[in-house]
């Protein structure tokens, strides 16, 4: 039986970013101890600044969970304020009460990459796999770093970032020279393994891509179209992002 991924509709970013956050604080109602695979990039800001105002007014406690991140840029240390662990600090872990030591990332500081990649499918199995996985989709139908190939990788790999994500990720860098070519990933077995997905897209700019990965075949050249292969997906996009589907 095919199950149809849910879509809902926001009507803007802000709305998006409270209709994610609900879906995340009931997973933490529901579950205080679970763990959470998270997402950095623009879409999902929103989301976390909504959660740390419900934290804030009492109404969330992260004091349980686990987190998983996505990804890291390989390369770049925890201080660096491009690194995603100094994102994910700026943006939520520095602002609830989740234990640091409960909170990974992949070690962007680890040369080795066949280490640092063993090591984070490592925490991942540790940790007992993720209840609810966040995220957001690149404009080539990317989902964490793993971007359009032949295969799909199945576990946290290093990836060579293609030109369009570095292009797309040049706004947070002083430079285009200074975005790093090279990522460490969750892979997309990891990722398929979450027991729910929700994936949080805005922007007209991101609305033939939405169609594309949630409409279109499902091929590692898409790599978000695999997706549709999960039975518990919900998307929360805006209308800007949806305006290509009927
Ligand atoms: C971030 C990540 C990426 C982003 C994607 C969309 O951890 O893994 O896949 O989710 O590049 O980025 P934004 O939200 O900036 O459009």
């Amino acid at each position: 039986m095919v199950i149809k991924m849910k879509i809902i509709k926001a009507k803007d970013y802000n709305d998006m970013s409270r209709k994610a956050a609900n879906i995340i604080s009931a997973q933490v109602i529901m579950k205080p101890d679970c763990v959470l695979g998270l997402a950095t990039g623009s879409t999902p800001v929103g989301t976390y600044a909504q959660l740390v105002d419900w934290y804030n007014k009492g109404d969330l406690d992260f004091s349980g969970i686990t987190t998983v991140n996505l990804d890291e840029y390989k390369g770049l240390t925890k201080e660096n304020d491009q690194s995603y662990y100094y994102f994910m600090h700026e943006h939520l872990f520095g602002k609830v009460n989740v234990k640091p030591e409960r909170t990974f990332l992949p070690d962007g500081t680890e040369p080795d990459s066949d280490k640092a990649c063993s090591d984070y499918n490592k925490v991942i199995a540790d940790v007992g796999g993720v209840d609810l996985q966040l995220l957001g989709l690149g404009h080539n139908g990317h989902i964490g770093f793993n971007e359009p190939s032949e295969i799909f990788e199945a576990e946290t790999h290093c990836v060579d970032l293609t030109e369009s994500t570095i292009k797309a990720n040049q706004r947070f860098f002083a430079s285009i020279d200074e975005v790093p070519r090279q990522a460490y990933t969750m892979g997309i077995k990891t990722i398929m393994q979450a027991k729910k997905i929700l994936v949080v897209v805005s922007g007209a700019d991101k609305a033939a891509i939405v169609k594309e990965a949630f409409f279109g075949p499902i091929t590692p050249k898409v790599p978000a179209s695999v997706l549709q292969l999960h039975n518990d997906v919900t998307v929360v996009a805006d209308e800007a992002a949806l305006s290509e589907l009927k």
